[in-house]
């Protein structure tokens, strides 16, 4: 969502008449657009700033924008005094506005509102990827996750028409685009707002029915939200790729109760098995968070043990990070660092061995893969599978991009021969 809101960014300030450069340095307007998922990341944008302002800052003008902004508002100004714009997500539909105030020399210009209505919805996104595209479908979140600054930081939910998102498909399919991808931050929770009154799974069936389009995927959904139609669809149209990001957080009822998650381990499993018992083989990941305040040792072992039984085909595992106007922050019983450490660590050594034993499943299949680049180190193209899974191959036909042309943007089968805990590799095979 980060990287397309980027998208959004530079296609305004392209439509207001600026130019990008290809080096940060060379820059007069630079921008950075940050999350405030995790202490983290936060911290990363300030250090940025300041070495950036000491090695190549002169005469330059910098904004602020994304997550931090939304959350720091304008502190920023007095933190790091050399920025002049700061603006959350939810006001880049003002950002025209506010460069011109910039321009004026104004330097203390902010977007700080939540209120917005529109979804972001502009018609000058820039998209990096010629092949894939994203798609805004749903923007802020409704649910109240204790951990979570998302609802504080993007606002309230609010969908796009599903016409809308229906043109921007349609008009992406005719400038050559293949692959689209649905985003919102429950993506699953999208509800048309017009007449016409569609839910996700319909959105999803129809976007699939696009000419031209030949995957479409979408991020992320939350469980209570994800409804069996979901899986219906995905069963009847393959161009819907067989991938589920379905992040259940924890396996410990008790801690998915105090991170007001609003489903159980039982109706969370229950979805598992909707897909585990689908036509086609769905490919699931999660989000994982370890050490939330309070989680036990039974806790933590309860998390792993849905883990070995669920066997996700990959996952994202963080540790508990405090963020500021969140209920857990409140919360008794913070876990010490050291032991968010540890359970983090044996947890990715479970899941990297699960995922050994299911990548190795893969040999010798056929797998059709969108091709999304080169790599010049191992001299192999670079494929993702429908199921979201890097795959690795050469053709000896086609050893490398040239003035022939190259591979990038197309599909093709490949035989997959050997595998490894993140990716595959195989060859290239010829159409009959
Ligand atoms: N600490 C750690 N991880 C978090 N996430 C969200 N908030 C926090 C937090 N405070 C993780 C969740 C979410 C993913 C995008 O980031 O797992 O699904
Ligand atoms: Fe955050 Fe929960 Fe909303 Fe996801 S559903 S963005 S984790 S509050």
């Amino acid at each position: 969502m980060n990287a397309h809101d980027s998208e959004k960014v530079v296609g305004t300030l392209l439509a207001e008449g600026y130019t990008q450069v290809d080096e940060p340095e060379l820059a007069e307007l630079v921008l950075y657009n940050t999350c405030s998922i995790r202490d983290k990341a936060e911290q990363k944008v300030f250090h940025r700033l300041q070495q950036f302002k000491r090695e190549a800052g002169k005469g330059k003008v910098f904004g602020v924008l994304g997550c931090v902004a939304q959350q720091e508002g304008e502190r920023i100004f007095e933190r790091a005094p050399h920025v002049s714009l700061v603006a959350g997500s939810a006001s880049y539909t003002r950002l025209p506005e506010m460069l011109v105030q910039l321009e004026a020399g104004n330097r203390r210009v902010t977007g700080l509102g939540l209120d917005t209505e529109e979804a972001f919805d502009t018609p000058y996104t820039r998209r990096d990827n010629p092949h894939r595209a994203y798609i805004t479908i749903i923007e802020g979140c409704d649910k109240s996750c204790a951990y979570c600054v998302v609802p504080f930081t993007r606002g309230p939910e609010r969908s796009r028409t599903s016409e809308s998102v229906m043109r921007e498909a349609r008009s992406l399919a005719e400038l050559g685009y293949t692959e689209i991808q649905l985003l919102g931050q429950n993506v699953n929770s999208y509800r048309d707002p017009s007449a016409q009154g569609w839910d996700f799974a319909t959105l999803l069936a129809k976007t699939a029915e696009i000419s031209g389009i030949r995957r479409v995927r979408f991020t992320t959904s939350h469980p209570r939200d994800f409804v069996k139609p979901i899986i219906d669809a995905i069963d009847g149209n393959p161009v819907l790729c067989n991938h589920v990001h379905l992040p259940v957080q924890s396996g410990s009822r008790a801690v998915l109760k105090r991170m007001q998650r609003l489903y159980t381990r039982d109706e969370y499993m229950r979805r598992i098995e909707w897909m585990k018992n689908a036509r086609r083989d769905i490919a699931i990941t999660t989000d994982i968070i370890v050490g939330f305040p309070g989680e036990t040792e039974a806790d933590f072992d309860e998390t792993v043990r849905l883990c070995e039984q669920i066997e996700y085909e990959s996952m994202f595992i963080f540790k508990y990070s405090r963020r500021p106007n969140t209920p857990a922050l409140e919360y008794g019983d913070h876990i010490p660092e050291e032991e968010k450490t540890r359970r983090f660590l044996i947890l990715q050594e479970r899941q990297r061995a699960i995922q050994i034993r299911r990548n190795s499943t893969y040999v010798g299949r056929i797998e059709e893969v969108h091709v999304e680049g080169f790599n010049l180190a191992t001299e192999q193209w670079i494929g993702r599978t429908t199921q979201h899974k890097t795959l690795n191959f050469s053709d000896p036909a086609f050893p490398a991009p040239s003035q022939n042309g190259t591979l990038v943007g197309q599909y093709t089968n490949v035989l997959v021969t050997r595998s490894g805990p993140n990716s595959l590799a195989g060859e290239r095979v010829k159409a009959q």
